[in-house]
Protein backbone atom coordinates (compact mmCIF):
# COMPACT_ATOMS: atom_id res chain seq x y z
CA UNK A 1 0.00 0.00 0.00
CA UNK A 2 1.37 3.68 -0.60
CA UNK A 3 0.41 6.07 1.87
CA UNK A 4 0.91 9.89 1.73
CA UNK A 5 1.50 11.29 5.14
CA UNK A 6 1.88 14.96 5.55
CA UNK A 7 4.23 15.80 8.53
CA UNK A 8 3.76 18.86 10.75
CA UNK A 9 7.09 18.69 12.94
CA UNK A 10 5.95 22.22 14.41
CA UNK A 11 7.91 23.80 17.42
CA UNK A 12 9.99 22.80 20.64
CA UNK A 13 10.24 18.87 20.50
CA UNK A 14 7.97 18.32 17.72
CA UNK A 15 10.94 17.58 15.11
CA UNK A 16 12.17 15.30 17.62
CA UNK A 17 9.64 13.13 18.23
CA UNK A 18 7.83 13.07 15.36
CA UNK A 19 11.68 11.77 13.68
CA UNK A 20 11.43 9.41 15.86
CA UNK A 21 7.64 8.29 15.06
CA UNK A 22 9.10 8.72 11.14
CA UNK A 23 11.54 5.82 11.55
CA UNK A 24 9.52 3.63 13.28
CA UNK A 25 6.70 3.91 10.23
CA UNK A 26 9.48 3.26 7.37
CA UNK A 27 10.55 0.01 9.39
CA UNK A 28 7.20 -1.03 9.65
CA UNK A 29 6.76 0.07 5.60
CA UNK A 30 9.81 -2.38 4.63
CA UNK A 31 8.44 -5.40 7.51
CA UNK A 32 5.23 -5.07 5.58
CA UNK A 33 5.60 -4.23 2.21
CA UNK A 34 3.96 -0.47 2.28
CA UNK A 35 5.58 2.87 0.91
CA UNK A 36 5.29 5.64 2.12
CA UNK A 37 5.32 9.41 0.49
CA UNK A 38 5.94 12.69 3.41
CA UNK A 39 5.77 15.80 2.81
CA UNK A 40 7.03 18.24 5.73
CA UNK A 41 4.81 21.79 6.14
CA UNK A 42 4.91 24.45 8.50
CA UNK A 43 2.44 25.28 11.68
CA UNK A 44 2.68 26.93 14.44
CA UNK A 45 5.81 29.25 15.53
CA UNK A 46 8.07 28.00 12.87
CA UNK A 47 5.39 29.39 10.18
CA UNK A 48 5.20 32.65 11.68
CA UNK A 49 8.84 32.72 11.59
CA UNK A 50 8.69 32.42 7.91
CA UNK A 51 5.61 33.38 6.97
CA UNK A 52 4.24 35.29 9.13
CA UNK A 53 1.09 33.61 9.91
CA UNK A 54 0.79 30.34 12.07
CA UNK A 55 -0.67 28.40 8.83
CA UNK A 56 -1.04 29.27 5.20
CA UNK A 57 -3.62 28.34 3.02
CA UNK A 58 -0.96 26.29 1.32
CA UNK A 59 -0.03 24.38 4.27
CA UNK A 60 -4.05 23.77 4.81
CA UNK A 61 -4.13 22.55 1.18
CA UNK A 62 -1.26 20.06 1.22
CA UNK A 63 -2.70 18.80 4.73
CA UNK A 64 -6.25 18.34 2.67
CA UNK A 65 -4.20 16.62 -0.05
CA UNK A 66 -2.53 13.96 2.19
CA UNK A 67 -4.60 10.68 3.16
CA UNK A 68 -3.17 11.79 7.04
CA UNK A 69 -1.62 14.26 8.79
CA UNK A 70 1.17 13.10 11.23
CA UNK A 71 2.42 16.17 13.51
CA UNK A 72 4.79 16.44 16.96
CA UNK A 73 3.55 19.63 18.94
CA UNK A 74 3.35 23.48 18.53
CA UNK A 75 3.93 26.60 20.44
CA UNK A 76 6.53 28.31 22.75
CA UNK A 77 6.72 29.15 26.22
CA UNK A 78 4.01 31.02 26.77
CA UNK A 79 5.59 33.78 29.26
CA UNK A 80 8.83 34.43 27.58
CA UNK A 81 8.56 33.65 23.77
CA UNK A 82 8.08 37.31 21.36
CA UNK A 83 5.00 35.26 19.21
CA UNK A 84 2.75 35.49 22.45
CA UNK A 85 3.19 38.88 22.24
CA UNK A 86 1.44 38.54 18.57
CA UNK A 87 -2.48 39.57 18.06
CA UNK A 88 -3.98 35.98 19.21
CA UNK A 89 -5.32 34.84 15.73
CA UNK A 90 -1.47 34.74 14.75
CA UNK A 91 -0.08 32.73 17.32
CA UNK A 92 1.05 29.35 16.89
CA UNK A 93 -2.11 27.63 18.80
CA UNK A 94 -4.15 29.13 16.12
CA UNK A 95 -2.95 27.27 13.49
CA UNK A 96 -3.70 24.14 14.77
CA UNK A 97 -7.11 25.57 16.02
CA UNK A 98 -7.84 26.62 11.86
CA UNK A 99 -6.44 23.11 11.03
CA UNK A 100 -8.52 21.50 13.30
CA UNK A 101 -11.75 23.14 11.67
CA UNK A 102 -10.87 23.46 8.09
CA UNK A 103 -10.27 19.75 8.64
CA UNK A 104 -13.59 19.18 10.14
CA UNK A 105 -11.99 17.25 13.01
CA UNK A 106 -14.57 17.14 15.32
CA UNK A 107 -13.53 13.53 17.12
CA UNK A 108 -10.53 13.79 19.39
CA UNK A 109 -9.80 10.03 20.65
CA UNK A 110 -7.29 10.42 23.39
CA UNK A 111 -6.73 6.66 24.78
CA UNK A 112 -5.30 6.32 28.26
CA UNK A 113 -4.01 2.75 29.02
CA UNK A 114 -1.92 1.78 31.83
CA UNK A 115 1.23 -0.36 30.41
CA UNK A 116 1.82 -2.81 33.44
CA UNK A 117 5.11 -2.57 33.03
CA UNK A 118 4.83 1.03 33.97
CA UNK A 119 3.36 0.54 37.44
CA UNK A 120 6.07 1.73 39.21
CA UNK A 121 5.82 4.82 36.95
CA UNK A 122 2.13 5.72 37.79
CA UNK A 123 1.52 8.54 40.74
CA UNK A 124 -1.60 6.67 42.31
CA UNK A 125 -1.75 5.08 45.38
CA UNK A 126 0.08 1.08 44.62
CA UNK A 127 -3.61 -0.51 45.15
CA UNK A 128 -4.88 1.99 42.41
CA UNK A 129 -2.03 1.27 39.87
CA UNK A 130 -2.33 -2.21 40.30
CA UNK A 131 -5.54 -3.11 38.82
CA UNK A 132 -4.40 -0.80 35.58
CA UNK A 133 -7.03 1.18 33.80
CA UNK A 134 -7.89 1.52 29.77
CA UNK A 135 -10.22 4.67 28.76
CA UNK A 136 -10.74 6.32 25.89
CA UNK A 137 -11.34 9.99 26.28
CA UNK A 138 -13.50 10.70 23.08
CA UNK A 139 -13.20 14.37 23.45
CA UNK A 140 -15.41 17.10 21.07
CA UNK A 141 -12.64 19.60 18.86
CA UNK A 142 -14.26 21.85 16.63
CA UNK A 143 -17.11 23.54 19.18
CA UNK A 144 -17.30 24.96 22.66
CA UNK A 145 -15.33 27.79 24.00
CA UNK A 146 -11.94 27.13 21.78
CA UNK A 147 -14.52 28.61 18.76
CA UNK A 148 -17.00 30.30 20.12
CA UNK A 149 -16.99 34.76 20.12
CA UNK A 150 -14.65 36.32 22.20
CA UNK A 151 -13.64 39.94 23.02
CA UNK A 152 -11.30 42.08 25.22
CA UNK A 153 -12.94 45.86 26.00
CA UNK A 154 -12.84 48.75 28.23
CA UNK A 155 -15.87 49.16 30.58
CA UNK A 156 -16.49 51.41 33.07
CA UNK A 157 -12.62 52.12 33.42
CA UNK A 158 -11.49 48.61 33.64
CA UNK A 159 -10.96 45.72 31.18
CA UNK A 160 -13.55 43.37 30.33
CA UNK A 161 -13.22 39.79 28.53
CA UNK A 162 -15.35 37.94 27.57
CA UNK A 163 -14.85 33.84 25.84
CA UNK A 164 -17.76 32.03 24.95
CA UNK A 165 -19.07 28.53 24.95
CA UNK A 166 -21.57 27.48 22.12
CA UNK A 167 -22.70 23.98 21.28
CA UNK A 168 -25.30 23.14 19.10
CA UNK A 169 -27.33 19.64 19.51
CA UNK A 170 -26.03 19.08 15.48
CA UNK A 171 -22.39 18.79 17.30
CA UNK A 172 -23.49 17.01 20.39
CA UNK A 173 -25.24 14.34 18.47
CA UNK A 174 -21.94 13.69 16.15
CA UNK A 175 -19.15 13.27 18.95
CA UNK A 176 -21.92 11.38 21.02
CA UNK A 177 -22.79 8.56 18.57
CA UNK A 178 -18.85 8.12 17.83
CA UNK A 179 -18.53 7.66 21.72
CA UNK A 180 -21.41 5.29 21.33
CA UNK A 181 -19.94 3.30 18.14
CA UNK A 182 -17.02 3.00 19.68
CA UNK A 183 -18.01 1.74 23.13
CA UNK A 184 -19.67 -0.84 21.30
CA UNK A 185 -16.35 -2.33 20.34
CA UNK A 186 -15.14 -1.80 23.97
CA UNK A 187 -16.39 -2.47 27.29
CA UNK A 188 -19.84 -0.87 26.29
CA UNK A 189 -19.64 1.80 28.85
CA UNK A 190 -20.07 5.40 28.42
CA UNK A 191 -19.74 8.20 31.05
CA UNK A 192 -20.49 11.57 29.86
CA UNK A 193 -19.05 14.51 31.39
CA UNK A 194 -20.41 17.72 31.95
CA UNK A 195 -21.08 20.82 34.11
CA UNK A 196 -25.17 20.90 33.96
CA UNK A 197 -25.55 21.97 37.28
CA UNK A 198 -24.35 25.44 36.03
CA UNK A 199 -24.25 25.45 32.28
CA UNK A 200 -26.88 25.92 29.66
CA UNK A 201 -24.57 24.10 27.28
CA UNK A 202 -23.85 21.26 29.26
CA UNK A 203 -28.07 20.80 29.90
CA UNK A 204 -28.16 20.60 26.10
CA UNK A 205 -25.57 18.11 26.04
CA UNK A 206 -26.71 15.64 28.75
CA UNK A 207 -30.26 15.93 26.82
CA UNK A 208 -28.67 14.99 23.43
CA UNK A 209 -26.63 12.39 24.52
CA UNK A 210 -29.79 11.00 26.65
CA UNK A 211 -31.60 11.02 23.30
CA UNK A 212 -28.49 9.29 21.19
CA UNK A 213 -28.04 6.94 24.02
CA UNK A 214 -31.94 4.98 22.89
CA UNK A 215 -30.02 3.91 20.18
CA UNK A 216 -27.56 1.83 22.00
CA UNK A 217 -29.70 -0.40 24.80
CA UNK A 218 -26.28 -2.42 25.07
CA UNK A 219 -24.49 0.30 25.91
CA UNK A 220 -24.49 1.69 29.66
CA UNK A 221 -24.53 5.82 30.23
CA UNK A 222 -23.86 7.45 33.30
CA UNK A 223 -23.54 11.63 33.74
CA UNK A 224 -20.86 12.95 35.87
CA UNK A 225 -19.66 16.34 36.89
CA UNK A 226 -16.51 17.41 35.61
CA UNK A 227 -15.25 18.43 39.07
CA UNK A 228 -15.91 14.93 40.38
CA UNK A 229 -14.58 13.28 36.77
CA UNK A 230 -11.19 14.94 37.96
CA UNK A 231 -11.26 13.40 41.34
CA UNK A 232 -12.74 10.12 40.13
CA UNK A 233 -9.57 8.89 37.48
CA UNK A 234 -7.37 9.09 40.32
CA UNK A 235 -9.50 7.51 42.95
CA UNK A 236 -10.45 4.79 40.83
CA UNK A 237 -9.64 5.01 36.75
CA UNK A 238 -11.00 1.36 36.29
CA UNK A 239 -14.19 2.86 36.22
CA UNK A 240 -13.73 4.79 33.39
CA UNK A 241 -14.51 2.65 29.22
CA UNK A 242 -15.07 5.32 27.39
CA UNK A 243 -15.30 8.82 28.28
CA UNK A 244 -17.14 11.53 26.70
CA UNK A 245 -17.00 15.18 26.89
CA UNK A 246 -16.59 19.11 25.70
CA UNK A 247 -13.55 20.32 24.20
CA UNK A 248 -12.03 22.27 27.53
CA UNK A 249 -13.22 19.35 29.25
CA UNK A 250 -11.91 16.97 27.62
CA UNK A 251 -8.29 19.08 26.95
CA UNK A 252 -7.94 19.15 31.21
CA UNK A 253 -9.07 15.83 31.41
CA UNK A 254 -6.75 14.34 28.89
CA UNK A 255 -3.62 15.93 30.46
CA UNK A 256 -4.23 14.29 33.91
CA UNK A 257 -5.36 11.31 32.30
CA UNK A 258 -2.11 10.72 31.17
CA UNK A 259 -0.42 11.75 33.85
CA UNK A 260 -2.08 8.79 35.46
CA UNK A 261 -0.52 6.17 32.71
CA UNK A 262 3.25 7.38 33.75
CA UNK A 263 4.00 10.50 31.67
CA UNK A 264 2.15 12.70 29.61
CA UNK A 265 4.57 11.78 26.74
CA UNK A 266 2.92 7.83 26.69
CA UNK A 267 -0.93 9.48 25.67
CA UNK A 268 -1.12 9.41 22.13
CA UNK A 269 -4.43 10.89 19.73
CA UNK A 270 -6.37 10.75 16.90
CA UNK A 271 -8.35 13.76 15.63
CA UNK A 272 -11.20 12.75 13.24
CA UNK A 273 -13.65 13.33 10.63
CA UNK A 274 -15.92 11.75 9.47
CA UNK A 275 -13.94 9.99 6.34
CA UNK A 276 -10.85 8.12 6.48
CA UNK A 277 -8.83 11.14 6.82
CA UNK A 278 -7.15 12.35 10.11
CA UNK A 279 -4.76 14.04 12.04
CA UNK A 280 -2.57 12.11 14.67
CA UNK A 281 0.11 13.95 17.22
CA UNK A 282 0.79 13.60 20.78
CA UNK A 283 -1.66 15.01 23.48
CA UNK A 284 1.29 16.71 24.85
CA UNK A 285 2.41 20.04 23.85
CA UNK A 286 6.12 21.82 22.63
CA UNK A 287 7.60 21.28 25.87
CA UNK A 288 9.72 23.99 25.10
CA UNK A 289 11.80 23.38 28.68
CA UNK A 290 13.59 20.08 27.14
CA UNK A 291 13.72 21.15 23.89
CA UNK A 292 17.14 20.25 21.83
CA UNK A 293 18.06 18.04 24.36
CA UNK A 294 17.22 14.89 22.84
CA UNK A 295 15.18 13.59 26.33
CA UNK A 296 11.93 13.79 25.23
CA UNK A 297 9.70 10.96 25.10
CA UNK A 298 8.51 10.04 21.34
CA UNK A 299 6.16 7.20 22.55
CA UNK A 300 2.96 9.27 22.66
CA UNK A 301 4.30 10.15 18.80
CA UNK A 302 5.06 6.51 18.23
CA UNK A 303 1.60 5.28 19.22
CA UNK A 304 -0.59 8.21 17.59
CA UNK A 305 1.35 6.72 14.29
CA UNK A 306 -0.43 3.42 14.99
CA UNK A 307 -3.45 4.90 15.84
CA UNK A 308 -2.92 6.51 12.21
CA UNK A 309 -2.21 3.33 10.31
CA UNK A 310 -5.38 1.95 12.50
CA UNK A 311 -7.91 4.63 11.26
CA UNK A 312 -7.07 6.08 8.66
CA UNK A 313 -5.31 3.17 6.11
CA UNK A 314 -6.82 0.05 7.94
CA UNK A 315 -3.68 -1.55 8.63
CA UNK A 316 -4.19 -3.47 11.85
CA UNK A 317 -1.52 -5.92 12.04
CA UNK A 318 1.14 -2.87 11.36
CA UNK A 319 -0.60 -0.85 14.56
CA UNK A 320 -0.34 -3.88 16.81
CA UNK A 321 3.32 -4.27 15.71
CA UNK A 322 4.12 -0.91 17.05
CA UNK A 323 2.29 -0.93 20.09
CA UNK A 324 4.09 -4.78 20.46
CA UNK A 325 7.90 -2.89 20.13
CA UNK A 326 6.39 -0.21 22.93
CA UNK A 327 5.43 -2.96 25.06
CA UNK A 328 8.52 -5.17 24.38
CA UNK A 329 10.66 -1.65 25.31
CA UNK A 330 9.06 -0.84 28.29
CA UNK A 331 9.73 -4.40 29.39
CA UNK A 332 13.55 -4.81 28.43
CA UNK A 333 13.43 -1.67 31.14
CA UNK A 334 14.20 1.03 28.82
CA UNK A 335 13.18 4.45 30.71
CA UNK A 336 13.18 8.20 28.84
CA UNK A 337 13.97 10.86 31.78
CA UNK A 338 9.49 10.77 32.25
CA UNK A 339 9.23 7.29 32.77
CA UNK A 340 12.32 6.68 35.39
CA UNK A 341 10.50 6.40 38.70
CA UNK A 342 12.80 8.38 41.57
CA UNK A 343 15.31 6.18 42.70
CA UNK A 344 15.11 4.05 39.81
CA UNK A 345 18.13 4.01 37.53
CA UNK A 346 19.56 0.49 39.51
CA UNK A 347 16.75 -0.66 38.11
CA UNK A 348 16.04 0.50 34.80
CA UNK A 349 17.55 1.74 31.20
CA UNK A 350 17.89 5.37 30.82
CA UNK A 351 17.54 6.28 27.30
CA UNK A 352 17.33 9.67 25.09
CA UNK A 353 14.62 10.54 22.47
CA UNK A 354 17.14 8.95 19.20
CA UNK A 355 17.87 5.78 21.37
CA UNK A 356 14.05 5.30 22.16
CA UNK A 357 13.27 5.63 18.39
CA UNK A 358 15.74 3.09 17.78
CA UNK A 359 14.82 0.66 20.04
CA UNK A 360 11.55 0.49 19.12
CA UNK A 361 12.51 0.12 15.57
CA UNK A 362 14.19 -3.08 16.36
CA UNK A 363 11.57 -4.59 18.01
CA UNK A 364 8.89 -3.97 15.17
CA UNK A 365 8.68 -7.40 13.48
CA UNK A 366 5.78 -8.83 11.27
CA UNK A 367 5.00 -11.84 13.44
P1 LIG B 1 3.69 20.70 27.49
O1 LIG B 1 2.83 19.52 27.30
O2 LIG B 1 4.48 21.16 26.32
O3 LIG B 1 4.72 20.45 28.69
C1 LIG B 1 4.29 20.23 30.02
C2 LIG B 1 5.38 19.47 30.79
O4 LIG B 1 5.44 18.13 30.31
C3 LIG B 1 6.77 20.07 30.58
O5 LIG B 1 7.51 19.95 31.77
C4 LIG B 1 7.39 19.18 29.51
O6 LIG B 1 8.79 19.09 29.54
C5 LIG B 1 6.72 17.83 29.80
N1 LIG B 1 6.56 17.03 28.56
C6 LIG B 1 5.67 17.24 27.58
N2 LIG B 1 5.84 16.35 26.59
C7 LIG B 1 6.86 15.55 26.97
C8 LIG B 1 7.50 14.44 26.38
N3 LIG B 1 7.14 13.95 25.18
N4 LIG B 1 8.52 13.86 27.03
C9 LIG B 1 8.91 14.32 28.25
N5 LIG B 1 8.33 15.37 28.87
C10 LIG B 1 7.31 15.97 28.23
O7 LIG B 1 2.75 21.87 28.02
P2 LIG B 1 3.05 23.42 28.29
O8 LIG B 1 4.44 23.59 28.81
O9 LIG B 1 1.92 23.90 29.05
O10 LIG B 1 2.96 24.08 26.83
C11 LIG B 1 4.10 24.38 26.03
C12 LIG B 1 3.62 24.83 24.67
O11 LIG B 1 3.01 23.74 23.98
C13 LIG B 1 2.56 25.93 24.72
O12 LIG B 1 2.87 26.84 23.71
C14 LIG B 1 1.27 25.21 24.41
O13 LIG B 1 0.31 26.05 23.80
C15 LIG B 1 1.76 24.16 23.46
N6 LIG B 1 0.90 22.96 23.35
C16 LIG B 1 0.78 22.44 22.11
C17 LIG B 1 0.06 21.28 21.94
C18 LIG B 1 -0.07 20.71 20.57
O14 LIG B 1 0.72 21.03 19.72
N7 LIG B 1 -1.05 19.86 20.33
C19 LIG B 1 -0.51 20.64 23.04
C20 LIG B 1 -0.33 21.20 24.32
C21 LIG B 1 0.39 22.37 24.47
C1 LIG C 1 -4.05 19.98 22.95
C2 LIG C 1 -3.51 21.39 23.14
C3 LIG C 1 -4.32 22.38 22.31
C4 LIG C 1 -5.74 22.35 22.84
C5 LIG C 1 -3.75 23.81 22.31
C6 LIG C 1 -2.32 23.85 21.87
C7 LIG C 1 -4.57 24.71 21.44
O1 LIG C 1 -3.50 21.73 24.49
O2 LIG C 1 -4.05 19.51 21.80
O3 LIG C 1 -4.42 19.34 23.94
O4 LIG C 1 -6.04 23.02 23.85
O5 LIG C 1 -6.55 21.67 22.23
MN1 LIG D 1 -4.00 20.08 25.81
Amino acid sequence: MKLNITCIPGDGIGPEIVTEAKKVLDKVASEFGHSIEYKDILMGGCSIDVHGVPLTDEAIEDAKAADAVLMGSIGGNTSTSPWYKLEPSLRPEAGLLKLRKSLNLFANLRPAYLYPQLKDACPLKEAVADKGFDMLIMRELTGGLYFGERWTKEENGEQVATDTLVYKESEIRRIAIRAFDVARKRRKSVISVDKANVLDSSRLWRKVVEEVKKDYPDVTLEHMLVDNCAMQLVKEPTQFDVVLTENMFGDILSDEASMITGSIGMLPSASLNDTSFGLYEPSHGSAPDIAGKDIANPIATVLSAAMMLRYSFNLDKEADAIENAVRKVLEDGYRTTDLMPKGGEDNFKLVGCRMMGDLLVERISNC
